[in-house]
């Protein structure tokens, strides 16, 4: 299963490679919330294709697909994670795909298909990068610490956003945003960055990324320490050292 879901973000991923630069109709789900006709075919290739080879699993897509059959798999899946990045032409997006099963993570893929990163994890199996195992990093002070966030569609959440991203900037070495969440996940996962947190991000954006840090030695919360709850939508993942000090600024 794991082969067949990473077969499945590389092919989506190199359809999203070749129409870098095409017209991409974009429309807004929201006031600032954009899909292209690329979020929606690359939802498509992977619909489908999940459908043909696993009919009774349940799928929760991005873009509108949605299936519910009672199946003790769910996947779900981000055609495009970065979509205004695509629309900018620059090259931090991935194509996200997360199975749960019995409602825990299972399986983890997420696949930049321009740099060319393949983040994947099965559950018990570790967490790897193009082949090469994986883990969180063992950075221990706050102060010694790079971190990652985003910020949510939703204008009316940005007050608090803006409060706890003060608050955290005076307390570590760095903050970035590079409008990924589930690569800003994987890139917990690898150790490049010590812990992410957003508010209101949605199950498909991070399903694949919490599997991935998981299998990779992270914590994963929301933000009153109950181990992360795909619904919530409120996401802290660390390395296990700094996870309670980043909990204490939330
Ligand atoms: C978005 C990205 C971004 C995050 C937003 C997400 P999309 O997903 O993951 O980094 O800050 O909250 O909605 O719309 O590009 O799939
Ligand atoms: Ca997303
Ligand atoms: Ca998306």
């Amino acid at each position: 299963m794991l082969d067949f879901v990473i077969h499945l973000a590389q092919k989506a991923g190199n359809y999203l490679k070749e129409n870098i630069g095409s017209d991409l109709n974009v429309e807004l789900k929201g006031r600032i919330n954009p899909v292209t006709r690329v979020d929606k075919a690359s939802q498509d290739i992977i619909f489908e294709t999940i459908s043909r080879e696993f009919p009774d699993h349940a799928v929760i897509a991005e873009e509108g697909l949605q299936k519910e059959t009672g199946s003790e798999y769910t996947w779900y899946v981000d055609p495009l994670d970065g979509t205004v990045n695509y629309m900018h032409q620059i090259p931090i997006f991935c194509v996200s795909i997360g199975v749960f099963k019995e409602g825990e993570p299972y399986i983890g893929v997420c696949f930049n298909p321009v740099s060319g990163e393949l983040f994947y994890s099965q559950r018990g199996s570790g967490a790897f990068q193009n082949g090469e195992r994986i883990r969180v990093s063992s950075t221990s002070r706050l102060i010694d610490a790079l971190v990652v966030t985003g910020f949510p569609y939703n204008k009316d959440m940005h007050d608090g956003s803006i409060v706890r991203f003060t608050r955290i900037l005076s307390e570590v070495q760095g903050i970035r945003r590079l409008g990924s969440a589930a690569l800003d996940l994987c890139y917990v996962a690898r150790g490049s960055f010590d812990g992410f947190w957003e508010v209101g991000l949605s199950s498909w954006d991070i399903a694949a990324g919490v599997a991935i840090v998981l299998e990779a030695g992270g914590f994963v919360t929301d933000f009153s320490g109950k181990p992360m709850d795909l619904e919530s939508g409120n996401i802290l993942a660390a390395n296990g050292i700094i996870h309670a000090g980043l909990l204490r600024l939330m």
